[in-house]
């Protein structure tokens, strides 16, 4: 499980990299109203990969690491922020931020213009990465985890 918790923390750089140069490209698409180009879909595309390998391995860290066992007691586990945090929190925003970047790519293939394409770009992938960056466990909050993490 070591393996999968260091990948999981390591990941976590590539979607913010790929989620914040989406992000970039869609508000300089809607305010420089430029043409919806391969480097759009690159980032985009980019962004809800690192997102599915993601929520691969947060699964398998959420039943491997019997996060998913603590629902049984769910009444005492929810009084502790950090069980509370592992077994509910962090994985129901997480699978949120997931769907909105796997339904706000198929919504901006559907787009008809190039104004519309950056426009959803900007709604779904902006609320996904505001999603993920309150609900990954930075050192600096209540239940905190290191920036990088390595074998030990
Ligand atoms: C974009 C999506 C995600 C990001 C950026 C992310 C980020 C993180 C980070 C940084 C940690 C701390 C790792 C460490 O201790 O060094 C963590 C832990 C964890 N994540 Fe995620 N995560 C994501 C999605 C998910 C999903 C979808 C699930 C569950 C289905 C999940 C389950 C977990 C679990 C169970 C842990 C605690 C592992 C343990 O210590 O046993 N994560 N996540």
């Amino acid at each position: 499980m070591q393996i999968v918790l260091v990948l999981h923390n390591l990941l976590r750089w590539g979607v913010l990299i790929f989620g914040i140069w989406t992000l970039l490209n869609a508000i300089s698409g809607v305010t420089g109203k430029r043409k919806y180009s391969a480097g759009d879909n690159r980032s985009n595309l980019l962004f809800m990969i690192f997102c599915d390998i993601q929520l691969l391995l947060g699964l398998i860290l959420y039943f491997g690491n019997s996060w998913f066992d603590r629902l049984k007691d769910l009444g005492n586990n929810m009084k502790d922020p950090y069980n509370r945090f592992f077994t509910m929190e962090h994985m129901s925003m997480m699978i949120l931020a997931w769907i909105l970047v796997h339904v706000g790519r198929a919504s901006v293939k559907r787009a008809n213009t190039d104004a519309a394409k950056h426009k959803r770009m900007l709604i779904f992938f902006g609320l996904a990465i505001i999603l993920i960056l309150v609900s990954i466990p930075w050192p600096f909050k209540e239940v905190a985890k290191p920036y990088l993490r390595w074998f030990n």
